[in-house]
This record gives C-alpha cells, structure tokens and sequence, in this order.
C-alpha cells in the first residue's frame, strides 16, 4: 500500500543515456522489475537497437534507443533515470524536457547534488519547472552515500567538529567518455594549464559535495575555496575508456581540491582523485573528523562504479515520492536499501 492506501504498482521508467553507466542501471531496473517504457541515446551505433544489447544484457528487452526525447517522454513515466553529463550548462534542457512532461528525474549529474551556487540561475528555473509539473529532480551517485551520507551519519557521534577531510579516488577506466573528458584526460599539461588559466576550472565534484554536506548539518558557508591540478602520465597509459594510449605529459585525470570555512567555526576539505590507475591503484574513501572525539571513517573496495548505478536505483521510489521541486541532495533525506522489486 502507498500512504494514501492506493496498493503499490511497479515503476515505470525511461532510460536516458545508454553509457557506461546507463548500461549498469538498465541491468540493475530488469533485475528490481522495473518496467522500462523507453530508452533514449544519440549515436548511431546505439538509436534504432534494442536496449537490451546496447545495454550488453544478451538478450532483447523489447524496447528500442530512440534519438527524440520528445517522442519517448510524451509516452508518459513515472521517472526518467539520467545518466548523461556532468554540468547544468549541458543538462538543463534535457531535465527540463523531462520535467515539462511530467516525468520525474533521477540522475547521476554532478552539479544537481547542490548547484544553488556554482549554476543558481539553472537550479532556480529548474525548481520552478518542476513545481509547476509537479515532480522532482535529484541526484544521486557516489556522492549519496559514501561522500555525503556515511560522513554526516558519523558526525551524529561528534560532540563537537572542528575539522571534516575527506580523500576519495575514483578509475576514469571504470567510465565512459564523458567522464575522462571533463577531466581533460588525453590533453597535454600545457593545454590544460592555459584552459584553467583563461577559462577557469568548472568545480567536478568536491565542491557540490561538501556544499551540501554543509547545508546537511544547517551550517553556514563563510568563504569557499578551490584548486585543480593535472595528474600527468610518467610513461605511456592505455586508458580503455578512450580507448587510446595517454602519451608522458599528458593528463591522465585530475586532483580536484575544496575547502570550505562555516561560520559557526567547523571547517571542511576534499580531495577528489579520478584518475586512470595504473598498477596498485584502488578506489578509496577516507574521511578524518577532527574534534570531540576524533574519528575516522575508510571504506576500502567501494566499486564505485557499480555502487553509483545501485545507489541511484534505490532511489528511485525516494524521488518519486519526494515533494514536487529541484531537491539536492541534503534535503532528500537519507538514503537505504530497497529490497526486491521497486514500487511505488
Ligand atoms: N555522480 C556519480 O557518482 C557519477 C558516477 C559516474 C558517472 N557520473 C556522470 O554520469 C555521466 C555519464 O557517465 P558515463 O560513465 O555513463 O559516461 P558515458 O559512457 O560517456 O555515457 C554518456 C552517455 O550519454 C549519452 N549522451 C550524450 N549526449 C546525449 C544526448 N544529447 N542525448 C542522449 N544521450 C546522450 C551518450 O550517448 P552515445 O553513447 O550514444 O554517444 C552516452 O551513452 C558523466 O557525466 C559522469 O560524470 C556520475
């Protein structure tokens, strides 16, 4: 039963993107029983398939990738599961296609996870269009439970904070793309530096992440800083994601650093490593709480690959549910695990 006492149904669902990503998401929704009413992707080597083989599921699913998002979204679902780009300059018309037709939206998006202040005029126009459809956006990823959620469920343990620091390590291998070029991987150190320099840096990741880490806990923001800096190949790297070799001096990902002051006093850093690993490498999720006790948290083995795809899949009766709006991510309430099939 759902809480007005309608018995629950299964979801309906369109998947938006058929990347790496994507791929493990259509694997994870068949398993949870969802029911995939459409797919939409924009190569020609994807449109015109069926999602099952594109997604590599060995089988057909008995829905095709289609390249209008117009057409599969007037068919009508309850939510679409994104899994495209990484900043609102590029998302913000696919979202709002999505929410103009009333579909809610789940996605893996860096900047949604909190973008009121590095994409305000894009949130702001997002939220509307959302509240006036009557849906909700959200992200969800490796930021939900691992960066955001596991840390500020420890810190219920502080009596006081002084200082939250995070390190996390991520494989541009374990992703397509997309990914490795917002990293700029492939590009000489040259190149990058003088794009920083006249263009500046689009903050990836940690700056989203600690902003709502520090809206989570009702802080303030006092100042805000960041920097980015080149990891560069020593030797050649076959990077499998481009599916080239990365020449010495080339990118091979990047460092990307924030730090933010509160102004009730507790600060907070981190630094977010994606890179392509080379021998020995492994995803890492370490966090130092300085203060009243000091604690640690380390997860060792996270699979970020997988996890991002798992932890947006069972968010997705959360986001459906959620009141109508743009909703980042402190404000969508902690995440869990959904046994079985979904339903809403
Ligand atoms: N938050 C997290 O934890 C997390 C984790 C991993 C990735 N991400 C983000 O999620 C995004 C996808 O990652 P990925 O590894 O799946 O990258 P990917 O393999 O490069 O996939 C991107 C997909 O988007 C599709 N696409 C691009 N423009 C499109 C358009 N206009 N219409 C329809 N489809 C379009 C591409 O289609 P074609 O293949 O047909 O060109 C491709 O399938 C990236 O931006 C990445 O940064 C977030």
């Amino acid at each position: 039963m759902t809480t007005d006492g309608a018995p629950a149904r299964g979801v309906r669902v369109v998947v938006y993107g058929v990347g790496a990503m994507g791929a493990i998401v259509t694997r994870l929704l068949v398993d949870r029983g969802a029911d995939i009413v459409g797919a939409i992707g924009r190569s020609p080597e994807k449109v015109g398939r069926d999602l099952g083989e594109v997604a590599g599921l060995g089988r057909t699913l008995g829905v095709l990738v289609e390249a209008d998002p117009r057409l599969v979204l007037s068919r009508g679902a309850d939510i679409a599961v994104v899994c495209v780009g990484s900043y609102l300059d590029k998302m913000q018309s696919h979202f709002a296609l999505c929410l103009e037709h009333g579909v809610n939206v789940v996605t893996i998006e860096e900047e949604t996870v909190f973008p009121w202040t590095t994409a305000p005029d894009h949130a702001a126009a997002l939220d509307e269009l959302a509240r006036a459809n009557g849906v909700t956006l959200a992200a969800s990823g490796a930021q939900d439970v691992f960066w955001l959620n596991h840390v500020t469920t420890l810190l219920g343990a502080s009596h006081r904070v002084d200082r939250v620091a995070g390190r996390c390590v991520w494989n541009v291998d374990d992703y397509g793309p997309e990914v490795a070029g917002h990293l700029f991987v492939g590009q000489s150190g040259d190149a990058f530096a003088q794009h920083v320099a006249s263009k500046g840096w689009p903050e990836f990741v940690a700056r989203q992440t600690l902003e709502a880490m520090v809206a989570s806990l009702g802080l303030t923001v006092k100042s805000i800083k960041s920097d980015v800096e080149p990891v560069l190949a020593n030797s050649p790297v076959l990077c499998r994601s481009l599916g080239h070799e990365i020449q010495p001096g080339h990118l091979i990902g990047t460092i990307d650093w924030t730090e933010i002051a509160t102004e009730e006093g507790p600060q907070f850093a981190l630094e977010m490593k994606g890179c392509v690993y080379g021998e020995g490498d492994a995803d890492c999720n370490h966090w130092q709480v300085c203060g009243e006790p000091d604690m640690e948290l380390r997860n060792e083995g996270v699979s970020y690959r997988f996890t991002t795809c798992s932890t947006l899949v069972n968010r997705i009766p959360d986001v459906i549910r959620a009141r109508p709006g743009l909703m980042s991510l402190d404000k969508l309430g902690p995440p869990g695990y959904k046994h079985g099939a979904l339903r809403i």
